[in-house]
C-alpha cells in the first residue's frame, strides 16, 4: 500500500517536474535571428533582438537593471536592445512613470533610458505605500522633476502630461505587453521568444544564453551606450 502511493507520488513529481520544465524553457528553441526573411534582406551578422518589459515602478526590474545595463555594454552592437514600458495596474503610479518615458522620447530620444534610471533611483518615493496620501498631480510634479535633473524643459514636460499622444503611446506599450502575455515585469523575450530571464539572472547566465546566438567576430564598439550601472 504503501509503497504504491510512494511511487504514485514520485510518478507525479515527474510529471511536474516535466511539465514545469517544458513551460519555463519555453515551447520552441530561440532562433539565431528574429524568425523570417527579410525584404531588403539583413545583414550578414544581424543582432540579437532583446526585449524586456519593464515598468519603471518595479523594484524587480530595479534590481534586475544593473546587469541588463552590464549585458547591454558587453554585447555591444551583437545585441539590441528594445525596453517596452509595461505600467502593472497594481502599482497606482506606473502609468504617470511610464508616460514619462513617452514624453522624454518626444523631446529628446537620448534621455529616455537615463531618465528610467533616475526614476529606478527615486522609486521608492513613487510606491503605493509612499503615495497614498498624495494627489496625482503631486506625483506628476515630481516627475517632471526628475526631467528637469536630467536637462529636459520643465513647462514642455509638463506638457507632455496633458497630450493624447503621450496617452496613446503608454496605452499602446501596455497593450503590446498584453498581447505577449506578459503577466509581470520583468519579462523577456530573445528574437522574439520568451524566456525564463528575471532579476535573479547573472550576467553568467545571461551569458550562456546570448554566446550562442551572437556572432562571435570581435566587433569595434562604435554604438554609444545610454545605459548606466547605477
Ligand atoms: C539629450 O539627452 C542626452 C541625455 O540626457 C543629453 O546628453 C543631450 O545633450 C540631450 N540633447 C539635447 C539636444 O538636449
Amino acid at each position: 500500500m504503501e509503497t504504491s502511493f510512494v511511487s504514485r507520488g514520485f510518478v507525479s513529481f515527474c510529471v511536474i517536474v516535466f511539465l514545469s520544465h517544458f513551460f519555463l524553457v519555453g515551447a520552441i528553441p530561440i532562433p539565431a535571428t528574429y524568425d523570417g526573411f527579410t525584404n531588403p534582406p539583413r545583414p550578414n551578422h544581424e543582432p540579437v533582438l532583446l526585449e524586456g518589459f519593464i515598468d519603471p515602478l518595479c523594484i524587480d526590474c530595479k534590481t534586475a537593471w544593473p546587469t541588463i545595463a552590464k549585458v547591454v555594454a558587453a554585447y555591444g552592437p551583437r545585441l539590441s536592445f528594445v525596453v517596452h514600458p509595461f505600467p502593472v495596474p497594481f502599482h497606482h503610479n506606473a502609468f504617470f512613470a511610464a508616460r514619462a518615458l513617452h514624453i522624454a522620447a518626444s523631446l529628446n530620444s537620448s534621455s529616455v533610458f537615463p531618465l528610467l534610471e533616475l526614476i529606478f533611483k527615486n522609486q521608492a518615493s513613487f510606491l503605493n505605500d509612499a503615495t497614498n496620501e498624495e494627489s496625482p498631480a503631486s506625483v506628476v510634479s515630481r516627475f517632471v522633476d526628475l526631467a528637469v535633473e536630467i536637462g529636459l524643459p520643465s513647462d514642455k514636460f509638463a506638457r507632455g502630461y496633458t497630450q493624447s499622444n503621450t496617452d496613446q503611446a503608454t496605452r499602446i506599450s501596455f497593450k503590446y505587453g498584453c498581447a505577449r502575455y506578459v503577466t509581470s515585469t520583468p519579462s523577456f523575450l530573445v528574437n522574439g521568444v520568451p524566456v525564463t530571464a528575471d532579476e535573479t539572472w547573472t550576467f553568467e547566465e545571461w551569458e550562456e544564453l546570448l554566446d550562442p546566438l551572437t556572432y562571435s567576430v570581435s566587433v569595434e564598439t562604435t554604438s554609444e551606450s545610454h545605459l548606466s550601472l547605477f
